[in-house]
């Protein structure tokens, strides 16, 4: 934990438009986003943040050419086997509806999280993820478990994410100032940070300052 930031999120936009700019396919964006991803994942451990999640892929991201969206699944599965083999101190979890990924890839991913699950900092990789999907199954499983009368507390521990605490921080790059139907649930009481920083230009410095703006907000969940 610093200044007070246990979870701290991020929609990593801009990969396409940072190849763009270097005359390279969209897919060089995602491969050095990836590059990017690692590195910030590591700092954020090293300044003792608890959690990571990053949102990796949404539901919408079917519609990009299949090719990007082959080479994304590749980067995807190229991580759980770096993960598989790494001695990082990171338990992996998905969140998203993973049943309609290519088998193999579903159980790497669970494989993953099974054999990491001791570890002591948590990343948390969005895939297939939408929140509002998110939520709609969680009150599904409620109903389908008999619940008539539905909580706050019960959506918060059915929800994909259910034991994480939620995002003290959410960050998005690529310079747009929207959530995109990341972390519906989770985002209430979030702080926002929009920068217009490309993903793969991302700089631990701009984090830090992030950090530092962050320890001068006032966070009053509704109170005064
Ligand atoms: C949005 O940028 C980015 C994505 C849809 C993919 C994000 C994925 C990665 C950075 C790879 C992460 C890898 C792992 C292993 C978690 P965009 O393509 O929408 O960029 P644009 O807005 O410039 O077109």
């Amino acid at each position: 934990m610093i200044n007070g930031i246990r979870h701290i999120a991020f929609i990593m936009d801009g990969n396409g438009r940072w190849a763009k700019k270097r005359l390279m396919p969209r897919e060089f964006g995602h491969k050095v986003g990836a590059e990017k991803f690692k590195e910030i994942l590591n700092y954020c451990k090293n300044i003792d943040i608890d959690i990571v999640t990053v949102y990796a892929f949404s539901t919408e991201n079917w519609k990009r050419p299949q090719n990007e969206v082959n080479s994304l699944m590749q980067l995807f599965e190229q991580f759980t086997d770096d993960a598989m083999n790494s001695q990082e101190p990171f338990r992996v979890i998905f969140i998203g509806d993973r049943s309609v990924m290519n088998p193999d890839l579903i159980e790497k991913m669970n494989n993953l999280e099974k054999k990491t699950e001791k570890n002591s900092k948590t990343v948390c990789i969005a895939l297939n993820y939408g929140g509002r999907a998110e939520i709609v199954n969680a009150v599904n499983t409620l109903i389908s478990q008999g619940k008539k009368n539905i909580t706050e507390d019960d959506i918060t521990s059915t929800i994909y994410s259910g034991k994480l605490p939620p995002p003290d921080m959410i960050v998005r790059t690529g310079g747009e100032y929207r959530l995109s139907n990341f972390l519906m649930w989770q985002s209430s009481y979030s702080e926002l940070f929009f920068t217009n920083t490309l993903w793969p230009d991302l700089k631990t410095k701009e984090i830090d300052e992030m950090i530092t703006e962050f320890a001068g907000r006032k966070r009053r969940f509704g109170g005064i």
